[in-house]
């Protein structure tokens, strides 16, 4: 069967009162359908692109471009074609073939599918927001899905930030390395897909460099991409390294011709975090192997050599390491600094799903030691703050890291369709003494302040039994800083908590006795998307009589920083409302709120 919406069929529907797209006289969509769920879209003078219906819960048809002959793209797009609803649209480019006729070759999709009827060329693509919960000052995707932020780098005063991006859905999958910059780390512009997949396999997550002294012959100051070529076979996805250069400060990439660099018998092998070690002159790369990390050395980016691994009898084991980051960092009120290994792990995490631990002890540019190995340091203790790694080449000796703020568990299942997850806030990391321990200190980077537009004080109020303040928050749009501080005078459970008029809150209480902070999201709006959604997450605190607390609130996430980061905790939340009043209470004596100030950010 072969069906024609040309414009005088469509004219047709129309009269039949059938919902068809009318396309314009000088196109047409051709669909015919072959056996076993075999089509070809046949195309005549095609526009810039081509609108693809998706259906969330369908599951995926395979499309690929066909020119004289030819598949256009190395590896198949995987998408949710419509099937009985379309979600929404998503575009296939095909700018590069404007005004020919070409045919797209689409596999796995039934000839009674709804997407046969809604498939449109166009020269427009409306990615106007249509969400209500996206963020007003958190980096997220304009639209399609994104995971693990990658090869964030830092040039001549802009930041670079690719991410794991699928531009075809709002779930993960067809993995390509999406693009942003920004200035000041909180306003990003997007900037397209600079590594899509190819021949190796999709593009999976890993590490930019600045090559100052051309070690790797592509010119001074080429940005080194690494990330992970992952090919799916009926066995399951295979994993290699792979690197590409950028002369362009990061725009575009070409892949190098001997890809790839680094191969492995090993299943999961992943996730290159590669930087420069100074004191031995050679580059270091970190992989994720299992549940370990690898460590390599190499004087030209090309010709890798392993030199230890890290993990056995370290830390949590509950699921496979991944996305790890090596960083040397200041003790603060010190001249010390010492090494720091970013392990992310799925599952395991303290609350379930995917974490970030960290260890902290020395490297000599071959091999890591951890310094005590009898503890597990988690580095943020809310559910949603995964894949956290730090920028390369970061200005006057910063240490910026990013994370995914979302958490396998239920990351696919959130409720925005449009595009699906955003960034943490960007922190700036150093470590801390208590007793004979050091531990990661994650303070919002100081950029986040010139985003205040407004700001509300409030002066010093005692809290015994409840208090409420409604009009401080009433007019947010749900895109705020809070930042407070108090002191005990007897209570044995300082409460606060955010609430919209229909009841639903974020509580947060500190326990004095127990030394405790914690967050309970599960009467936070939407949680019942996913069974491990709902959740209290409590973060260990020195002390619990003098506090000093920052919560950045962007209409679906609570991000809370005790004591200037020595404990972060990141939550996502989904309000039907803004959170627009802020309760106190008690529990016992009294606590005074010395300070509270409140600001918008934009
Ligand atoms: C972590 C991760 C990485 C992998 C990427 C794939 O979230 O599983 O290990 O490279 O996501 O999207």
């Amino acid at each position: 069967m072969s069906l024609n919406f040309s414009s005088k069929k469509s004219l047709l529907a129309i009269a039949l009162g059938l919902s068809l797209t009318v396309q314009g006289a000088e196109n047409s969509v051709v669909v015919k359908h072959l056996a076993n769920e075999q089509n070809i879209i046949l195309l005549d003078s095609v526009k810039k692109f081509l609108l693809l219906p998706v259906q969330e819960n369908a599951p995926e048809g395979k499309v690929n471009i066909i020119v004289n002959n030819e598949f256009q793209l190395e590896q198949n797009i995987n998408i949710r074609l419509a099937r009985e609803k379309v979600d929404y649209y998503v575009p296939l480019d095909l700018s590069a073939y404007q005004g020919k006729s070409i045919s797209i070759d689409v596999t796995g999709m039934p000839a009674s599918s709804l997407c046969w009827k809604e498939i449109k060329l166009s020269d427009m693509f409306d990615s106007s927001n249509r969400e209500t919960y996206r963020p007003v000052y958190h980096h997220t995707p304009v639209y399609g899905w994104m995971n693990d932020p990658n090869g964030m780098f830092y040039k001549d005063g802009v930041y670079h930030l690719y991410f794991q991006y699928n531009p075809y859905g709002s779930m993960w999958g067809n993995m390509t390395w999406g693009h942003s910059t920004s200035t000041d780390l909180v306003h990003w512009t997007y900037e397209g897909t600079p590594i899509v997949p190819d021949a190796w396999g999709s593009i999976f997550s890993g590490s930019c460099v600045v090559d100052k002294d051309n070690t790797a012959g592509f010119g001074k100051n080429a940005v080194i991409a690494f990330y992970t070529s992952a090919k799916p076979s009926p066995w399951g996805d295979v994993q290699s390294q792979s690197m590409a250069y950028s002369l362009d400060n990061g725009k575009t990439f070409t892949k190098y011709e001997h890809n790839p660099i680094l191969t492995s018998s090993e299943r999961d092998f992943r996730d290159p975090k590669v930087f420069w070690y100074a004191p031995g002159k050679h580059w270091v790369m970190m992989l994720a192997v299992g549940q370990e990390m690898q460590i390599y050395s190499s004087g030209n980016l090309k010709e890798w050599k392993k030199k230890s691994s890290f993990g056995a009898m370290q830390g949590a084991h509950g699921g496979v390491w991944e996305c790890p980051d090596l960083v040397e960092l200041p003790v603060e009120g010190t001249k010390e600094k010492k090494w720091v290994l970013i392990c992310n792990l799925n599952p395991g995490g303290p609350f379930g799903g995917s974490a970030a631990q960290y260890f902290v002890g020395s490297f000599d540019g071959k091999k890591f030691v951890n310094e005590s190995p009898t503890q597990t340091k988690w580095l943020d203790w809310g559910k949603d703050n995964y894949a956290t790694v730090t920028w390369s080449n970061a200005p006057a000796g910063r240490c910026i890291a990013l994370g995914w703020m979302s958490n396998w568990q239920y990351a696919n299942n959130v409720p925005t369709t449009q595009y699906r997850s955003t960034n943490t806030i960007a922190r700036d990391l150093t470590l801390y003494r208590v007793g004979n321990e050091l531990y990661l200190k994650s303070k919002p980077s100081p950029e986040i302040e010139k985003a205040r537009v407004e700001k509300v004080d409030k002066s010093s109020f005692k809290v015994a039994g409840k208090y409420e303040i409604e009009s401080l928050l009433r007019d947010n749009d749900g895109a705020y800083e809070i930042e407070m501080t108090i002191e005990n005078a007897g209570a044995s459970k300082m409460a606060f908590c955010l609430m919209n008029a229909k009841g639903e809150k974020v509580s947060m209480y500190y326990d004095v006795l127990r030394k405790q902070f914690a967050m309970d999201r599960s009467q936070s709006g939407a949680v019942d998307f996913s069974r491990d959604f709902p959740a209290l997450t409590v973060a260990p605190v020195d002390n619990a009589e003098k506090i000093h607390l920052r919560l950045f609130v962007d209409r679906c996430s609570v991000e809370a920083f005790g004591e200037n980061g020595r404990y972060a905790m990141t939550n996502l939340v989904f309000p039907s409302d803004t959170y627009n009043k802020m309760t106190f209470e008690s529990d016992k004596k009294s606590f005074i709120v010395k300070s509270l100030k409140i600001y918008r950010l934009k």
